[in-house]
């Protein structure tokens, strides 16, 4: 099968301007990073604070390109952002001066081509998906986080996108709600078909969300692994996670990312310029 979104060689460099006695340098951020999401898959992305994974997101969102290599969504180059991707950022993005409702009416807008009655149909629609239904009319403040994230992935998923791009979306949430809405996602996910890139430090959400579990190593940041998860889904979905075949993944990617990754070759890599 061939990808829907497709990353070779990619290489992204930042330039880190000097402070005190320390020179400006490059810091390289990416290295020869290749990745691969299959069309309608959930694929998850972990890896250690600061490896590299808001970067990657970045680079498919459009919104910045790479220092070298290619990003291609469905065989085309990525040259900026696009409706075709939805984001699902980990800080809340609604508008606080519009309803639940109105957030997503708003994206709708944005987006073109509906009229009024459409858009708030279309809204109503998206956030009964969420179950939000009765909160319809509430403002940001009013809302709870879960529930500000439930609105955003309403909001992202009301154009209907091809690909849903997630960066730790429900990083801020407590422990229950967080799992919560890791099955709504995967309900939505059965019912949408959207392909999901899903970025976690989580390595439990990264198992328990992804059909393949992308495993990312620090300076510079790269795919050391990718495994395929199969769990035996038919039983309850809380039970999942107790399961011996979740430890087993959860033990393989925590040994993964406890390897060293810092060889003398890359941390060479990180330049400084006089
Ligand atoms: N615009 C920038 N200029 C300089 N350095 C940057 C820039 N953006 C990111 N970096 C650096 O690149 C590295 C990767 O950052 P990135 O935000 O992608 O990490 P991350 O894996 O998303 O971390 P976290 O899990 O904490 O969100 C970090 O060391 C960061 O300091
Ligand atoms: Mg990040």
């Amino acid at each position: 099968m061939t990808s829907k979104i497709q990353l070779r060689d990619v290489r992204q460099v930042f330039r880190v301007r000097g402070q005190g006695d320390r020179a400006a340098h490059d810091f390289v951020a990416l290295d020869r990073l290749d990745l691969d999401v299959k069309q309608g898959e959930i694929l998850t992305i972990v890896g250690p604070s600061g490896c590299g994974k808001s970067t990657v997101l970045d680079l498919v969102c459009g919104l910045t390109t790479p220092t070298a290599g290619s990003v291609d969504i469905g065989g085309k180059r990525v040259t900026g952002p696009g409706l075709d991707r939805g984001v699902v950022f980990q800080q809340y993005t609604l508008l606080p001066w519009r309803t639940a409702l109105g957030n997503i009416d708003f994206a709708l807008e944005a987006v073109g081509g509906r009229k009024k009655a459409e858009r708030k149909q279309l809204a109503r629609q998206y956030l009964e998906l969420v179950g939000l239904t009765e909160f319809a009319d509430r403002y940001p403040h009013e809302l709870s986080g879960g529930m500000k994230q439930r609105v955003a992935i309403a909001r992202s998923l009301s154009y209907q996108p091809q690909v849903l791009l997630m960066d730790e979306p429900f990083g801020a949430l407590d422990a229950q709600t967080r799992e919560r809405l890791q099955e709504e996602l995967l309900q939505i996910w059965r019912r949408t078909g959207t392909t999901i890139v899903f970025i976690t430090h989580d390595i439990e959400e990264a198992v328990f969300l992804g059909q393949r579990v992308a495993v990312m190593s620090t300076r510079p940041g790269r795919i050391v692994e990718t495994i395929n998860v199969v769990l035996d889904r038919t039983t309850d979905e809380s039970d999942v996670r107790s399961s011996a075949q979740f430890a087993k993944y959860r033990h393989q990617i925590w040994e993964h990312l406890r390897q060293p990754v810092l060889s003398t070759a890359a941390q060479e890599e990180v330049h400084r310029v006089a």
